[in-house]
């Protein structure tokens, strides 16, 4: 069987531990996707470096040098075909993407979010879960669509609030999970496994890389 891995793009703006993730996991030559291009919209993003220093393309496409989102967009649109992209996981992007960009990437475009969705869009999940009392949390990685952290969901895994958790220790089991749940779901759609429906995304074949859901009630 002939075997291509997908050229994808990682976006970040910040630390990138997800992108970290990614490019450790696509080190596995029989891994589906390969990291072809690390593309942040700042240039003093602290993930370049780790990118750089792995051999991975890296870009920077400034926000604020653009008038306007379009114009941002368009340049990173630019830059993600000349790298020849198919697939592209946001990873800590703290850009807004217009409806014009996201129509770009059907089916194509992933983002990782710090909450089981659709509980907690937006920022500051682990304080507002912690704020409201809720006993578990956790992670989701879904295709996205113009709302804010919205789309069909590949992808989720929980942990359990502790009494002791503060917002940074819930934020470190989550991130844990992140970091698992994002190769995985990475994977499933690289290798053309993933259908959507509605609001419903359907694996096809067993999971020869299994989407973690794990739910350590312990405590
Ligand atoms: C992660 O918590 C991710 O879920 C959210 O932003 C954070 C990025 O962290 N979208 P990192 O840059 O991947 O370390």
């Amino acid at each position: 069987m002939t075997f291509r891995r997908k050229r994808t793009a990682i976006l970040i703006s910040g630390r990138g531990s997800n992108m970290r993730a990614l490019v450790e996991r696509a080190r596995d030559p029989s891994y589906p996707a390969e990291i072809a291009l690390v593309l942040s919209s700042r240039p003093d993003a602290a993930g370049l470096a780790f990118a750089k220093e792995n051999g991975v393309a890296c870009a920077v496409v400034d926000h604020k040098i653009y008038a306007g989102r379009e114009e941002f967009e368009r340049s990173m649109q630019v830059l993600l075909e000349l790298h020849r992209i198919e697939l592209i996981c946001l990873a800590g992007f703290m850009r807004i993407l217009t409806p014009w960009f996201i129509g770009q990437w059907p089916e194509r475009l992933l983002n990782i979010h710090p909450a089981l969705l659709p509980a907690y869009r937006g920022l500051n999940t682990h304080e507002r879960a912690l704020a409201d009392g809720v006993k578990i949390h956790g992670c989701t990685v879904h295709f996205v669509e113009p709302a804010m952290d919205e789309g069909p969901i590949i992808a989720q895994a929980a942990v359990a609030v502790l009494d002791s958790d503060t917002p940074d220790s819930l934020a470190a089991r989550v991130l844990a999970e992140e970091h698992a749940i994002y190769p995985a779901a990475l994977a499933r759609l690289a290798e053309g496994r993933l259908r959507v429906q509605g609001n419903r995304v359907f694996t096809s074949n067993p999971a020869t890389e299994p989407v973690p859901s794990r739910v350590p009630l312990k405590g």
